[in-house]
């Protein structure tokens, strides 16, 4: 419920009281916002507070998602709170490509040194994830003076004319908006549960330098180490190491895009760490500041330092709220042992699903996970080659019907994929689970 008290003269007032329901809110919502931004659920939130959210129906849901990995700490956590709240006393806005401030400086010297890179780090500032792959890409052919750039079939790098070119899947984010930027090149992205071998993927790279592009001609390969919208596949290490070396042997710059699996999500502080394979450039967005727009590259100098002065940011690039953010969030994530809690975390959820998969093999066909970056692939038939995107369509809404709010993902609609607050009490999970449990055995029995 809304209190509005609205003032009419000095002398006299009147007090309205507006009701705010969800159906309302979303009626609203649809005659107000073009439809390409579209919602998952018609449910309009009040108030959250660590894994729980509030609607303006006064109802409660727990939360698997976090805004899309982004809330690591938390909702509300109250230590980011404070820091934007004490910022906001001090300005909130000057630029700071035109008058900078410390809490920028101190975050960049924080991402440098967390940085999954051993060679000396720089960083800038913008203010989304696709910005930061674009600046990542700007930045890589101003070092190597190259064209092209290579991505793989599934990844997902946004929703800009450049990063929706790098993007490897068509629904929804590329259909009817091309043309996109030249020299992209796409290859197979291994996965083993889809019969795509680490052998495969790099016999179509060698293809691709025979065929299209050659490799003294690539300016940078980007790949997420765990793809996200595309599925929450690893990237295996092997697969990693084996780029590498494509990129040592012929000075091509190794892209992460750690924008969803960064800031503890997967059990390290950037999930490349699993790997042990260092890359020369990440891009940071999302689980840096929990929930305020900013976002990074962070990289060896020598190649950060290629562009020239002005070349790189934007207005709100490293916003003051956004670095006092940031700065809270890094010292949660230490305080509070973050990225050991994604373990703990991501084990406990996979425990549950085993349990699932015991129940339904037909429909769980594949479960996973890196930390806590957490997925059940649905199939019929216990075939991998048959996705179940309307089980998978259905059990979000299920789920949603019953407090809690589950996301899907993959190039085939059939992964549920939980990535809950870090901070996430193995209670709420249990308490979430069971409703995962309950709604998938009823709509597999009816
Ligand atoms: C791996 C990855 N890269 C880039 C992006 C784009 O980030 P943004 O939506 O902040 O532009 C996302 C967002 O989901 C992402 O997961």
């Amino acid at each position: 419920m809304e209190l509005t008290i609205t003032w009419k003269s000095n002398t006299c007032a009147w007090v309205e009281f507006k009701m705010s329901n969800n159906k309302q809110l979303q009626q609203r919502k649809l005659a107000a916002f073009a439809r390409g931004q579209g919602n998952a659920n018609g449910i309009y939130i009040e108030r959250a507070e660590n894994a729980e959210l509030w609607d303006v129906e006064g109802r409660r849901y727990i939360d698997f998602g976090a805004g899309i990995a982004v809330v690591n700490t938390g909702h509300s956590h109250p230590k980011v709170k404070a820091a934007v709240a004490e910022q906001l006393e001090h300005f909130s806005h000057t630029c700071v490509m035109v008058t900078p401030y410390e809490s920028a400086v101190e975050l960049a010297e924080k991402l440098n040194a967390a940085a999954p890179i051993t060679a000396e780090c720089k960083t800038i500032f913008v203010t989304t994830g696709a910005e930061a792959v674009e600046n990542s890409i700007k930045i890589a052919r101003s070092h190597t003076g190259r064209r092209g750039v290579i991505a793989f079939n599934g990844g997902f790098h946004g929703r800009t004319n450049l990063t929706m070119g790098l993007t490897g899947k068509v629904m929804p984010y590329k259909k009817s908006f091309g043309p996109f930027p030249a020299e992209i090149y796409h290859v197979p992205f291994p996965i083993a549960y889809h019969d795509v071998s680490v052998e495969t993927a790099l016999n179509d790279l060698e293809t691709l330098f025979k065929v299209e592009i050659g490799p003294e001609d690539i300016a940078a390969i980007i790949i997420e180490p765990v793809q996200g919208e595309g599925g929450f596949y690893p990237a295996p290490d092997n697969f990693l190491s084996a780029l590498r070396k494509i990129c040592d042997r012929y000075g091509i710059v190794f892209i992460a895009d750690e924008i969803q699996t960064g800031f503890g999500r997967t059990g390290k502080m950037f999930c490349m760490q699993h790997s042990g394979v260092e890359p020369d450039l990440i891009t940071q967005a999302k689980g840096i500041a929990g929930g305020f727009p900013i976002a990074a590259v962070t990289g060896k100098a020598e190649i950060m330092d290629a562009p020239h002065p002005g070349g790189l940011g934007g207005t709100y690039g490293g916003s003051p709220l956004g670095c006092a953010a940031g700065l809270a969030v890094m010292d949660v994530i230490a305080e509070e042992n973050l990225v050991e809690r994604a373990n703990e975390v991501g084990q406990h959820f996979m425990d549950h699903l085993a349990k699932l998969q015991q129940m339904f093999p037909e429909q769980v066909g594949n479960i996973r996970n890196r930390g806590a970056m957490i997925a059940m692939e649905l199939v019929q038939a216990g075939d991998a080659n048959k996705p179940d995107a309307e089980l998978t369509k259905s059990l979000v809404a299920a789920a949603a019907d019953k407090g809690l709010i589950l996301l899907s993902c993959g190039t085939r609609g059939n992964v549920i994929r939980f990535l809950p607050a870090l901070t996430i009490p193995l209670e709420l999970i249990d308490e979430g689970m069971a409703i995962v449990a309950a709604a998938l055995t009823k709509l597999i029995n009816t």
